[in-house]
């Protein structure tokens, strides 16, 4: 045997190899629910947390509280070696609470560090992190620029570990989009397992709608995405200003923009177009916002309807409109796809997902509910299988959202077998797309309407 068959593949490609055999999509019986997680007998899960805020530690916004899905993933093994927050303040109150329950053992040997940067310089080395969960906003993270490159500093100073990083990627001047495709290699090269908290995709209703269309060899013809916030819930100042937040459609809209590109596939970007309703407009006024709107620069301000299409690459054309419309708590939302013969329609994703669907021959809707359905348990789920099964284990369910499919061997496999393989980065750029396309038909509409100069 020659020197180069006998050689033992590295870790980069028997990750490679692993995750290239697995589907883009998970069947959804496989999708196991929190209270039927089974209890692993193992070592202790050393993670660190980067941020002590609403996605980590749970809030009235939502359902989201990353700390708490790891707690029922992992029980007692679970170990928060460390917590990353400049707002030190809000990171030990967090952790006191913590320790006040019977999560404690998770906690009670948890450092707060302000930077990175401090806990690399104190970390210790009895217990080295396996993981990172990214929970920062999007403004420090996804550049290789300093103070905004944490990715590549972590991946610098630990190079095993694995990474969870929040949506979007990053925000950003739009001109710095590369930016993220960057990080996205330098992940990539490092073959680090990463997932971004595209959780949608892990709902049972998305899975469902991927296997009808994989069973059936269906070709997408078009999504149909709406998105309307409810908008009297968002009292964070920084949401309403589009340089601080990036706006509605970089920092909200990028789930539904996500999830049509997971099922149309990548977007000729200059394709897409977009029209607005704007603050100034008699159709913007809105009677209930629970933040003084005039505390913002008047360029700075959120479109209250962004209403966009395009064409896929695929073929298939892609609709997706965003509002900042009703009062109360829940949003409304729905995407439908087309296949010939085919309606798949999902509604209400957020809160209680139905999907209806619409089969070849038949005016009838089947509809499918999907009660306790738990994306966010299933995505730290499946994520921390990836972790500790990758090697064992070929059937662990794959991560459905990484970084970037360019150059990961998934994405290969996925476009082989004629599946377009979806990514992260690539919906940050759809989304600013949106957001210029938008910006450009306002501006245009303004200059009309100015008047002509002497
Ligand atoms: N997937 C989802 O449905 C979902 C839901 C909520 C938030 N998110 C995402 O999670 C991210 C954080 O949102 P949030 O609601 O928790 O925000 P938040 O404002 O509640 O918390 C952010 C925390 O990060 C800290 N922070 C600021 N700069 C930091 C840095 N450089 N390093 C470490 N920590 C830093 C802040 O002090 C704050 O405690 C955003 O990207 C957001 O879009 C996703």
């Amino acid at each position: 045997m020659s020197a180069a068959t006998s050689r033992r593949p590295s870790m980069l490609e028997r990750r490679s190899s692993a995750m290239s055999s697995r589907r883009p999509s998970i069947d959804p019986s496989r999708l196991v629910p929190m209270d039927k997680t089974t209890a692993h007998t193992g070592n202790e899960f050393n993670v660190v947390f980067v941020g002590a805020g609403n996605i980590m530690f749970g809030s009235d916004e939502g359902p989201w509280n990353h700390s708490f899905r790891f707690e029922h993933k992992l029980g007692p093994r679970l170990k928060v070696v460390a917590l990353i927050d400049p707002a030190i303040e809000r990171a030990t109150t967090v952790l006191q609470k913590k320790c006040e329950s019977f999560v404690r053992s998770a906690y009670e040997n948890t450092r707060v560090f302000k930077t990175l940067e401090d806990y690399v310089n104190s970390f210790d080395r009895k217990s080295p992190p396996q993981a990172f969960v990214v929970g920062s906003p999007p403004m420090f993270r996804g550049t290789t620029k300093p103070g905004r490159d944490i990715e590549i500093q972590i991946l610098n100073h630990f190079p095993n570990v694995a990474l969870f990083i929040e949506k979007p990627v990053t925000t950003g001047p739009s001109e710095e989009i590369e930016e993220a495709f960057k990080v996205a290699k330098f992940i990539s090269d490092k073959g680090t397992i990463t997932s971004v908290g595209y959780m949608l995709r892990y709902l049972k209703a998305v899975q469902m709608m991927k296997q009808i269309i994989d069973d059936n060899n269906l070709t997408v013809m078009a999504t149909i995405a709406r998105y309307a916030t409810a908008y009297e819930a968002i009292a964070k100042p920084d949401w309403w200003n589009k340089s601080k937040s990036a706006g509605p459609i970089v920092e909200q809209g990028t789930h539904f923009c996500d999830l049509s590109r997971y099922f149309g596939g990548d977007v000729d970007i200059s394709t897409v177009s977009a029209h607005s309703v704007e603050w100034y407009e008699n159709a913007g006024h809105l009677s209930k916002q629970s933040i003084d709107e005039t505390a913002i620069p008047p360029e700075d301000r959120v479109p209250r309807v962004t209403a966009a299409t395009w064409k896929y690459e695929g073929g298939a054309v892609g609709s997706f409109t965003h509002l900042v419309a009703l009062q109360g708590h829940d949003y409304s939302c729905e995407l439908e796809v087309y296949a010939d013969g085919y309606q798949l329609k999902l509604v209400n994703p957020y809160v209680q997902p139905v999907l209806y669907v619409r089969r070849p021959g038949s005016d009838l809707e089947e509809s499918h509910r999907f009660p306790d359905d738990d994306p966010f348990f299933s995505e730290i789920s499946v994520w921390i299988d990836n972790i500790e099964d990758i090697e064992e284990d070929p059937e662990t369910a794959q991560i459905l959202c990484t970084f970037d499919g360019q150059c990961h061997p998934i994405g290969q496999q996925a476009v082989a077998d004629g599946e377009r393989f979806t990514d992260a980065c690539k919906s940050y750029e759809l989304t600013w797309a949106i957001r210029e396309a938008s910006e450009r038909t306002r501006n245009l509409k303004r200059a009309e309407a100015a008047p002509i100069q002497a």
